[in-house]
């Protein structure tokens, strides 16, 4: 079932809200838009509810999930200890695109945090997801809802197309806005550590609480996963990708190098680069000086790879600045070879 709310409607007793919180607090699974990207959520306190999810997805049972609140403080109810830290973060970016990993004190479904003892907890910065989770006031698990291994659904088609049959309900409200997922930081440690980028950025964090580290695996030259989520493959499409580093001079080599070889080559670029290779682009990214809209339109632009028919896509490689630094997280791990 699908349920499409318009932007600007009034959510508070909306009939359709009411029932996709219905559906979730009666152990069903109901994907829901997000800032982030579309989530599937499942009440996290129902084991079976939870399995629905990993089954859906076909997620493995040894990588986490997010829980989402409604409300700030319901998270008490689920965690041993909130620091300073996680406070501060707390009152500055939720509701927002940060999850934040606190000592578990039982209560959820052992599968939604996979047999740790730390829980990740989120409260989303959307009209319908809030009001959605404020009705159902019930802890709602949820993963991107989208099979696992492929690119994040921004849009509700990207849902269906992934998860259609396969679950009980999705709420279409509309595009994502921010369009990778939420930074997650684990605030178990002394000193927070990013276990991965995302919409909230390392400089905006440590505006709040100082110097946070970064997870071993994002810094370059070690792969050790930490958050379990990390050590997949993700995001990816069957066309092989290959993110391109240098200037549009090296980029064309490799496009005269496959295109001798008889590839068809699709390329993932900026209208900045499409004018320096002077070729037009079906996968076009926007401008480079706007990599907001840039990570906006990440997902959508790496799920049409699949309907058109190129041997290889070559994908500029942008400034890990700012929000950067998830753009290029996701389009690497997207990637098959950096060059
Ligand atoms: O923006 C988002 O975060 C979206 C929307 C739907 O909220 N959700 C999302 O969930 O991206 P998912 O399951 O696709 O990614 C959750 C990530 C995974 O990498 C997982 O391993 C990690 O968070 N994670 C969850 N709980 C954790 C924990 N207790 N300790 C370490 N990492 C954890
Ligand atoms: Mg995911």
């Amino acid at each position: 079932i699908c349920w499409k709310v318009d932007e600007g409607e009034q959510l508070q007793n909306h009939p359709y809200i009411i029932e996709a919180a219905k559906y979730l607090s009666h152990g069903k699974t109901v994907a829901f838009p997000t800032e982030t990207v579309y989530g599937l959520g499942a009440d996290a306190t129902d084991e079976q509810a939870v399995q629905a999810i990993f089954d859906a997805k076909g997620r493995p049972a040894d990588n986490p999930l997010i829980v989402h609140v409604g409300k700030r403080n319901v998270i008490e109810q689920y965690v041993t200890a909130i620091s300073a830290k996680a406070q501060q973060l707390i009152d500055a970016f939720w509701p927002g695109a940060l999850t934040i990993i606190l000592p578990s004190k039982g209560g959820l479904a052992s599968n939604v945090t996979s047999g740790l003892t730390t829980v990740g907890v989120r409260m989303p910065d959307h009209p319908v997801a809030l009001a959605l989770l404020q009705e159902a006031a019930i802890p709602v698990a949820a993963p991107s809802a989208n099979s696992s291994g492929k690119p994040s659904p921004t849009s509700h088609e990207h849902v269906l197309q992934d998860l259609n049959g396969k679950i009980n309900g999705v709420v279409d409200g509309g595009q994502t806005g921010v369009g990778v997922e939420s930074t997650v930081i684990d605030c178990t440690l002394d000193v927070p550590m990013i276990l991965r980028p995302g919409g909230v950025t390392q400089a905006e964090i440590e505006a709040v609480i100082g110097a946070v580290d970064l997870a071993p695996s994002l810094v370059k030259g070690d792969d050790a996963p930490r958050s379990p989520g990390m050590k997949y493959k993700h995001y990816a499409p069957d066309c092989p990708i290959w993110v391109v580093a240098g200037s549009s001079h090296d980029m064309r080599e490799v496009i005269e190098q496959q295109e001798f070889e008889g590839k068809r080559v699709g390329l993932m670029i900026s209208d900045e680069r499409a004018e320096e290779l002077g070729l037009p682009t079906d996968l076009n990214l926007g401008s480079r000086d706007n990599l907001t809209e840039v990570t906006r339109r990440l997902y959508h632009t790496l799920r049409k790879v699949d309907t058109l028919q190129y041997d290889v896509v070559l994908a500029e490689s942008f400034s890990k600045e700012g929000i950067g630094e998830a753009l290029m997280n996701r389009l690497e791990k997207a990637a098959t070879k950096i060059i």
